[in-house]
């Protein structure tokens, strides 16, 4: 009953020979006569001969299928191959010896064929899951841009009627000077809220395309000397930012605000002092680059990267980073606006971020800006500040 079992599954001795057949053959194509010998083979002479033949499996009808027939046999006697004898003609030339240790050795092959194959199966996969989370990042960010441009605007309509009404107030009020104090106060909160409003909707309705080709280097390294005095002594400021650095189209007074907020969250990460980079290149992105990050097109960027020493961030803190309001500073402290607002101006000039940053190893912030061409730079001149 277990034999006829077993039968069935491996199906009939020329079956099974045409299986093992077909096995070599595959191992033989894909060079695996030297996976084979390389799997280590028994020490020399303690293997009787073996022969083994990618032929020799018989049709039922007694013909020698196309496949097998006048194939190769291939001699193995201890630890080498003599191969290149013919097999032999004939309708039932079913020549398969095969030892143990011959199985045992295209068992190992296999194994170490598939030893090989792990670690670049793993790596795919783990390459596709990091694919679909940043795919997963790029779609939530743009309905949180929906849901929060949708509020901010409403928001700026009813701020307009809180603005209008109170300088009708203000005229009213000439003589009564407590009631203007407290109508300048409701001025001011108003003034706050439209600030806040606006930053919002850079980030969900990004329209920040310059009219001029900004010197990405000129405005780093202007923006360089305002850091001095607020990253403090502790820190060391490095700028790399040189020509031949290319022109973007974004409003460098933009450019500088997005280098602020990048700097004074590492200054924000580096309370015992530290190290703070910022550098300017040229830089071209192929298509596999570009396929490997959602929203990243292929083109030639100039890359902006602002690099810290700080206390980096962990897993939760990076997929949260971009999101408006969210901080890990303490209330007061931090809005959480700040780079919401830079994520809404490189998204509007076309450019792409990409974050890395370890807890404790530091965190370095890569912009890259579309370029412009050196032609169409030339014909628009320096963007004005
Ligand atoms: N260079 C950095 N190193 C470590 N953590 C950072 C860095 N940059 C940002 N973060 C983290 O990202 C959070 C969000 O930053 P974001 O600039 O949006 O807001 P914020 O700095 O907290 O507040 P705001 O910028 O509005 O004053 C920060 O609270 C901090 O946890
Ligand atoms: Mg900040």
């Amino acid at each position: 009953m277990a034999r006829a079992t077993e039968r069935r599954r491996w199906g009939t001795p020329p079956r099974l020979a045409g299986l093992l057949a077909g096995l070599l053959a595959g191992l033989l194509a894909a060079g695996g006569l030297e996976t084979l010998r390389l799997a280590g083979l028994p020490p020399v002479g303690t293997d009787p001969l073996v022969l083994l033949t990618v032929a020799g499996c018989t049709a039922a009808g007694g013909r020698a299928s196309g496949a097998s027939c006048g194939a190769p046999l291939l001699l193995y006697r201890g630890a080498g191959w003599l191969g290149g004898a013919a097999a032999p003609d004939g309708p039932t030339a079913l020549l398969l010896v095969v030892s143990s240790t011959v199985l045992v050795l295209i068992v190992g092959a296999l194994r170490e064929r598939a030893d090989l194959a792990m670690p670049r199966l793993d790596r795919e996969r783990g390459e596709r899951r990091a694919l679909e989370a940043q795919l997963l990042q790029a779609q939530k960010m743009g309905s949180l841009g929906q849901l929060t441009g949708g509020i901010a605007h409403e928001f700026n309509n009813l701020l307009t009627t809180v603005r209008g009404h109170s300088e009708l107030l203000l005229a009213d009020l000439a003589d009564d000077a407590r009631a203007r104090e407290s109508v300048l106060q409701i001025q001011a909160a108003a003034d706050g809220a439209t600030a806040l409003s606006r930053q919002l909707l850079a980030f969900s309705r990004p329209d920040s395309l310059g009219p001029g080709a900004t010197p990405v280097a000129d405005v780093v390294r202007s923006t360089g000397q305002m850091l001095w005095p607020l990253i403090g002594d502790a820190i060391r400021l490095e700028v790399h930012a040189s020509p031949p650095t290319g022109r973007v189209r974004a409003m460098p007074i933009q450019l500088q605000q997005v280098i602020l907020n990048l700097a004074i969250n590492a200054r924000d990460a580096m309370p015992d002092g530290g190290r703070l980079e910022l550098r300017t290149s040229d830089v071209e992105i192929d298509a596999a680059t570009a396929a490997s990050a959602p929203g990243m097109r292929p083109g030639r960027y100039v890359l902006l990267a602002v690099r810290d020493t700080g206390c980096g961030m962990d897993e939760e803190v990076r997929a949260h980073l971009f999101e408006p309001f969210f901080t890990t500073k303490a209330p007061g402290r931090g809005t959480g606006l700040g780079l919401s607002t830079v994520y809404g101006l490189v998204k509007g000039w076309g450019g792409y971020i990409a974050v890395e940053s370890e807890p404790g190893g530091g965190s370095t912030f890569r912009i890259y800006l579309p370029r412009i061409e050196e032609a169409a730079a030339l014909a628009e001149g320096p963007g004005g500040a």
